[in-house]
């Protein structure tokens, strides 16, 4: 079963018009709304995104919160940005608000209304956006730790490779989750990190590799870019383009995804399969006690914060 692909974006900033303009280049989409309070950044991002308009069919326009609210997807991005230096979880005040007015402005929802939260700290957010919504807990989730599995990947691609793409292993064979928050508390997933059913950590690479400095190197790449260009954006774009194909053309993709997690209570991420009705499974990862153990400590601070809202 598939779905229908209106997809409406909530926050016409850099990171909504980036999801708009890969979600243009996926073809997938019937048509792309952009909203947001101040109606001249929608109009100058519809305009832009309307000049790429011969890649795609896709139409893009403006739409109302009431609008947004009777379509298939809605992609959450709206909120403070980080600034050089500033944790995600330092922005919970200000994109609390922000998200409690945006969900409210959106109902009554669609009843299968998807709604993917990106905004961060994504997994309280995600956390709150289930309560606030009414919608069923596998219809909202958020985008979590895809974007940094997506950038251990990348780095262990090149640990494996004496050329990256010659004798490297392809990213997409190597298996490998950041789990968590996506935020300073998440962890790698080793001791279940696998290429071609070889645990990674059997390779001498990766033996060798310091894998303290690899986790604070993937935990610390979205400080590292805004230091350097003010804030991330096509990263996160592609990821959530992605999911979004998944969704429509009901791929049943696992991927690592903020989700409430029985187990330690609370909101983060841990691989989904995902469908054209959201998250239709957790997949239960076999993880270490040192893994478990860490995981433990962020699910409680995520926790205590939650509690406050
Ligand atoms: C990042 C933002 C999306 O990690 O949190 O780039």
């Amino acid at each position: 079963m598939g779905r229908g692909s209106r997809v409406a974006i909530i926050g016409a900033g850099s990171v909504g018009s980036s999801i708009a303009f890969a979600l243009l280049l996926q073809k997938i989409s019937s048509e792309i709304l952009l909203v947001d309070v101040v109606p001249e950044a929608v109009e100058g991002q519809v305009l832009d995104l309307s000049d790429a308009n011969f890649i795609s069919s896709t139409q893009v326009r403006g739409g109302t919160f009431q609008e947004a609210g009777q379509c298939d997807i809605v992609v959450i991005t709206a909120g403070a940005k980080q600034k050089s230096g500033e944790t995600r979880v330092e922005l919970i005040e200000r994109n609390y608000k922000i998200l409690n007015n945006v969900i409210g402005s959106m109902k009554p929802f669609n009843p299968n209304l998807i709604l993917l939260i990106v905004a961060n700290p994504v997994d309280i957010l995600t956390r709150i956006a289930q309560k606030l919504s009414g919608l069923p807990e596998r219809q909202v989730f958020g985008s979590g730790t895809f974007l940094d599995s997506s950038r251990l990947r990348l780095k262990l691609a090149s640990v494996l490779g004496v050329i990256i793409w010659i004798f490297g292993i392809a990213e997409n064979a190597i298996h490998s989750y950041v789990l968590g928050e996506h935020g300073d508390s998440q962890i790698i997933a080793w001791s279940s990190a696998h290429a071609g059913g070889k645990p990674l950590l059997d390779f001498p690479e990766i033996q060798k590799l310091d894998k303290e400095s690899v986790a604070k190197e993937i935990a610390s790449k979205a400080y590292k870019i805004i230091e350097l260009k003010g804030a991330t954006y096509f990263g996160i774009a592609g990821c959530v383009s992605m999911l979004i194909h998944c969704i429509v053309l009901n791929q049943r993709h696992i991927r690592p995804l903020s989700t409430y997690i029985k187990e330690y209570d609370c909101v983060f991420s841990m691989p989904v399969v995902l469908g054209s009705n959201g998250i239709e499974r957790i997949i239960d990862i076999s993880l270490s006690e040192e893994e478990k153990n860490k995981l433990r400590r962020s699910a409680s601070a995520l926790k205590s914060i939650c509690a406050k809202y």
